[in-house]
């Protein structure tokens, strides 16, 4: 049976390739340290799996969830962001439940947007951006983040053909895979810039609980005006270790928060109430241990960098996120000391190109192992004597 026209577009999953090289490697008996992937190391905290053991033991949570979630947990998003970001959002119009912030960004092209219509990506980006593109029939422009503009966009840069034509844009701070955080400042542009060429705003802050040197990430739906524009899509699978459980919401704008619960009437019976009362327990519970993933993210940081410094690798200190973005030594491309990092050392990177034309001269590696094994990575890497010189290229 053949493909649909649609799903031959797919692009192929960029993980999915990293994956197959790196479990290959572990299948010839390799100690390989992982760096390429974005997966969480850490456990769900026990109070939210003891919700979860509750409440699956009610058999009331065993039947179809309200399609569009459970009001508890809408009103758990609610106060989450009062508490969090002092931002009101009316948990009945402006909070849509989603199987995690990847379904609402695939979803959502194809939710408000017609085939053919043109929306705004950062480049590099989160690759699964791209799936979106192509189930919604639509296309594409792209903003570089760049190291000069602190991994900003510059809207003035942007040609008036791409400002006419795009309906929709997605930005994501703090930043996969860079590193970079916003600030107010830069959001308050944003709702500008969205008003001035009537764009819808997406802003994925599936790092929103992670900012390093004591900096607070700053919610999208802070700036002013914020939900006349756009939506913040929020997940619990990092800020509670929670990836395999499939759980965030999006708030916002209330236009593209209905969009959103109706096209999910018709893909979805919602999730699991019993996730649904775990999520609930991550939101209103005990805080501490975000605070303390945090240290984790920004101890495990703070040695990558002093390591990489140790052997003349000058690199950049995210400010937040989990992940480091690394310049790549002067005579390789991304993919070349990729390859080299994980054939030669048993290091596994993400290369850059993977998030885009601007990804190029650049790995990413995600803080999602010990400190001691982030030090053994940056040592094997000493031993290959490429930094003997000491000389990075900066993009
Ligand atoms: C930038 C970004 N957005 C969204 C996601 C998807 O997260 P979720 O688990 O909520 O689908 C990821 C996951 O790695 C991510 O890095």
């Amino acid at each position: 049976m053949n493909f649909s026209n649609k799903l031959q577009k797919l692009p192929t999953q960029f993980f999915a390739a990293l994956v197959n090289k790196v479990n290959a490697a572990i299948a010839e008996g390799r100690d390989v340290i992982n760096l390429g992937q974005g997966n969480p190391d850490r456990p769900t905290p026990a109070h939210i799996i003891r919700a979860l053991q509750q409440s699956s033991e009610d058999p009331q949570t065993h039947k179809y969830s309200p399609f569009q979630g459970i009001q508890e947990f809408k009103e758990a998003a609610a106060d989450f962001y009062k508490r969090e970001y002092n931002v009101d959002i009316d948990p009945n119009t402006e909070v849509a439940i989603i199987g995690g912030s990847k379904i609402g960004l695939v979803e959502l092209p194809m939710a408000i947007l017609n085939p053919g219509d043109h929306m705004l990506l950062p480049d590099p980006g989160y690759p699964d951006y791209l799936s979106g593109v192509v189930l919604g029939d639509v296309n594409f422009d792209t903003m570089p983040l760049l190291e000069e503009n602190n991994f900003l966009p510059v809207y003035e840069n942007l040609s008036d053909e791409v400002k006419e034509r795009i309906k929709l844009m997605y930005l994501n701070y703090p930043n996969n895979p860079t590193g970079g955080t916003a600030n107010l400042e830069f959001f308050n542009d944003t709702v500008q810039f969205a008003k001035e060429n009537e764009v819808a705003v997406v802003h994925d802050f599936a790092y929103g609980a992670f900012g390093f040197d004591g900096d607070k990430p700053v919610s999208f739906l802070q700036a002013e005006g914020a939900k006349e524009v756009g939506i913040e899509l929020y997940t619990l699978s990092k800020t509670y270790n929670m990836a395999g459980w499939r759980v965030g919401f999006a708030v916002g704008n209330k236009d593209m928060i209905a969009a959103i619960n109706l096209i999910q009437d018709h893909l979805f019976c919602s999730i699991f109430p019993a996730v649904q009362h775990a999520a609930i327990e991550a939101l209103n519970g005990d805080q501490t241990c975000v605070d303390e993933q945090g240290a984790i993210y920004e101890g495990r940081r703070n040695v990558l960098v002093e390591e990489a410094k140790r052997i003349g690798w000058n690199i950049l200190a995210p400010k937040g996120s989990f992940f480091a973005w690394l310049n790549v030594p002067e005579g390789y491309t991304s993919q070349e000391f990729a390859d080299l990092l994980l054939d030669q050392a048993d290091v596994a990177v993400a290369a850059g190109n993977g998030f885009g034309e601007y990804g190029e001269g650049y790995i990413r590696v995600g803080l999602l192992v010990s400190e001691e094994r982030l030090r053994e990575a940056v040592q094997r890497i000493e031993k290959l004597g490429i930094f003997k010189s000491a000389s990075t290229v900066n993009k």
